[in-house]
C-alpha cells in the first residue's frame, strides 16, 4: 500500500511549519510540487524553499507538476470546479502511479491548512474511488490564513461568545452583517467589501500574509475601503497575483449581555 502525506505549510513563511509537518515531509520519499502557472510562480517557490529549510533527508525526491486550470468560461460554478477536480484526480493518479513504489510515501504540500477552501483531501477521496491505485492519507494541519491575518493585526477571531462565518466575496452578501457580525471573507476576486453599507462595520484585511510582502491595513469600513482597493490594485498589479483575507465585524465584546 502507498501513503500520501497532505502536509499543511502555513501561508508563506517556513517558519509556519508545525515540527510534525516537517517530520512528515522528511517522511516522504516524494514529495510533489504543483506549478500553477507563470504568475503564481512565486508560491511554488515558497514550497521549494521550504524543502530547501527543512527537509534533511539526502534521498528526499522532488517531482513538480502542471495542475490542470479551472475553464470558467460558459460554464456554470459548481460544473466547472466538478470538471477541474475530476482533471486534478486523474493527474495525481498518474502521479502516484509513476512516481512512488509499492510500500512508498508521497507528500503533497498544501497551502495553509488543507480542511480550510482546499479541496486536495476531497480530490484524494476521488483518486481513491476511482480505484486504480490504492493509497491510504494521513493529514498535517497546518497555520491557516485565518489564523495569521488574526495574529497580523494582533486580534482576536471571535468577539466573546459570538459566532464567526468563513465565506468567500461571492457569497458575502449573503452573510454580513445580518446573518454574521463577524464575517472573514477569502476567495475575494471582487472586492465584496466595496458593497457593504454600514458605518460600524470594521475590517481588518491583509495580502501575502507571512511573505515578506505582507500589507495589513484596518479600520472602519466606510473609512478605509478606498485605500485597500487601491493598495490591493496597485500590489496586484506589482506582483502579476495577489492573495488576500479580511475580517469584517461589527459590535463589541459584550455588547449582548442581558
Ligand atoms: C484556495 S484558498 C486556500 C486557503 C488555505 N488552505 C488556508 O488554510 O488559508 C486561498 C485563499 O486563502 C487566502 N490566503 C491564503 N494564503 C494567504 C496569504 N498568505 N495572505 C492572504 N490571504 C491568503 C486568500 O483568501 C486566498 O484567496
Amino acid at each position: 500500500m502507498k501513503t500520501i502525506l497532505v502536509i499543511g505549510i502555513g501561508t508563506g513563511n517556513p517558519d509556519h511549519l508545525t515540527i510534525e509537518a516537517v517530520k512528515a515531509l522528511n517522511a516522504a520519499d516524494t514529495l510533489f510540487i504543483p506549478l500553477k502557472g507563470e504568475e503564481k510562480a512565486g508560491l511554488a517557490e515558497v514550497r521549494r524553499e521550504i524543502c530547501r529549510q527543512h527537509v534533511t533527508r539526502a534521498d528526499s525526491r522532488q517531482v513538480e507538476f502542471s495542475l490542470p486550470k479551472r475553464q470558467a468560461e460558459g460554464r456554470a460554478y459548481v460544473a466547472g470546479v466538478d470538471d477541474w477536480h475530476a482533471a486534478i484526480a486523474a493527474t495525481y493518479e498518474a502521479l502516484f502511479a509513476r512516481e512512488i513504489p509499492e510500500g512508498g510515501t508521497g507528500g503533497l504540500l498544501v497551502w495553509g491548512d488543507p480542511m480550510l477552501y482546499d479541496s486536495t483531501i476531497r480530490i484524494l477521496n476521488r483518486v481513491a474511488a476511482r480505484g486504480n491505485v490504492a493509497f491510504k492519507m494521513r493529514v498535517i494541519p497546518g497555520i491557516t490564513s485565518v489564523q495569521t491575518l488574526c495574529a497580523a493585526h494582533g486580534i482576536p477571531l471571535n468577539l466573546v461568545g459570538k459566532p464567526v462565518e468563513i465565506t468567500t466575496g461571492r457569497r458575502l452578501k449573503e452573510t454580513f452583517p445580518q446573518r454574521s457580525e463577524s464575517a472573514v471573507v477569502m476567495l475575494d476576486g471582487e472586492q465584496a467589501f466595496m458593497a457593504i453599507d454600514d458605518p460600524d462595520a470594521r475590517i481588518y484585511w491583509g495580502a501575502y500574509l507571512g511573505t515578506a510582502d505582507e500589507i495589513v491595513i484596518a479600520g472602519r469600513l466606510a473609512e478605509v475601503r478606498d485605500e485597500i482597493l487601491v493598495t490591493r490594485q496597485a500590489a496586484r498589479a506589482r506582483h502579476g497575483w495577489i492573495m488576500d483575507i479580511y475580517l469584517l465585524q461589527k459590535g463589541e465584546d459584550f455588547d449582548d449581555r442581558a
